[in-house]
């Protein structure tokens, strides 16, 4: 009898396994056939090349040839896509929410509810702003006021014996981390160097069309622009479409002196060209960062609450082709 007993559990176990309700997090996707994980991946968009390389990052790491099953949604860059998304993957019971969150603000209801489905919430990239830390399991992404002071840094050694700068400021979208830590950057900066002034100020979305419908409005209104200062690389690219179409000189031994954010090839190369004087780094490669979050939290362990990237930042004195070449992005 006690021997039948121990038979009947073992199938019962069996059972359940191979129905997939030994996996960590009980979701009804989960449950597939494959024993995949299951990954809900809410992107901010398709905005720029740091973006592009980022979306591949993951597609690459949590492929099913690693065990993972990737369910990305693309927010076009409307917060509201990013919360239907959300609702979304809870509906399916994936077991694992990622998010690249557009804004800061605006995150506390929809993640509660994640949280009350029981489901762990990464968050990459941006950051979140909320009271309660309870709403997502981790954080890994970039300190964008430090990628804002380095790019401040630089200014001031270069413009040390400057009184005056008049600076033009092309913004991100607004309300994200990476703009809000650029930008915090550069107006204490202004509020320390008394000859600092910002000349002009807008929002291009982070996008190359944008950066360059600004810059060419800018460039019609003023004669004297001693630096752009442009919080990522493809508005970067935008606004130097604009001089080149305006004729008016830029980057190295030119007028306008071209600050960047990001550092990808394209950006790269431009610096190595004397196009951007300095471009800060900014790390998209967090693929193999949430795999490594979600196989620590599988196997039972307690990920790190923030983890920032360590980033770089380069001149022309910097820069080198080799180092654009063992880029992977
Ligand atoms: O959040 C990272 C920023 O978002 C990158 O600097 C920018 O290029 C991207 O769109």
């Amino acid at each position: 009898m006690k021997k039948l007993l121990v038979i009947l559990m073992c199938i019962l176990a069996t059972t359940l396994v191979s129905c997939g309700w030994g996996s960590s997090n009980d979701g009804a996707l989960s449950n597939n056939d494959e024993g995949l994980i299951v990954i809900g991946f809410s992107q901010v968009g398709a905005e720029s090349d740091w973006r592009l390389a980022n979306t591949k990052s993951m597609r690459e790491t949590l492929s099913e040839e690693n065990g993972y099953r990737l369910i990305l949604r693309d927010a076009q860059q409307k917060p509201e896509n990013q919360y239907a998304a959300i609702r979304e993957f809870i509906e399916m019971g994936v077991d694992y929410i990622v998010l690249a969150p557009i804004t800061e603000e605006g995150w506390d209801q929809v993640l509660s509810e994640a949280r009350a489905a029981g489901i762990p919430v990464i968050i990459v990239d941006r950051m979140i702003s909320t009271e309660d830390n309870s709403l997502y399991t981790c954080w890994v992404g970039s300190n964008f006021r430090k990628e804002g002071e380095a790019a401040v840094a630089w200014i001031g050694q270069t413009f040390w014996d400057r009184p005056t700068l008049k600076i033009v400021h092309l913004q991100g979208s607004m309300g994200s981390s990476a703009q809000i830590g650029r930008s915090a950057s550069l107006m204490a900066a202004v509020d320390s160097y008394p000859g600092w002034e910002i000349i002009y100020s807008a929002s291009g979305d982070f996008t190359q069309v944008k950066g360059k419908e600004i810059m060419e409005y800018v460039l019609k209104q003023f004669d004297q622009i001693d630096v752009l200062y442009c919080e990522n690389d493809n508005m970067a690219f935008g606004a130097i479409e604009a001089m080149d179409a305006a004729q008016r000189s830029y980057g190295v031994g030119g007028a306008i002196t071209v600050i960047s954010f990001d550092a990808t090839q394209a950006g790269l190369e431009d610096t190595l060209r004397g196009k951007i004087n300095y471009n800060v780094e900014c790390n998209p490669l967090h693929g193999p960062r949430v795999e490594a979050i979600i196989l620590q939290l599988e196997s039972g362990g307690v990920p790190d609450k923030l983890v920032y990237v360590e980033e770089a930042a380069f001149d022309a004195t910097t820069i080198t082709q080799e180092i654009i070449d063992q880029r992977a992005y």
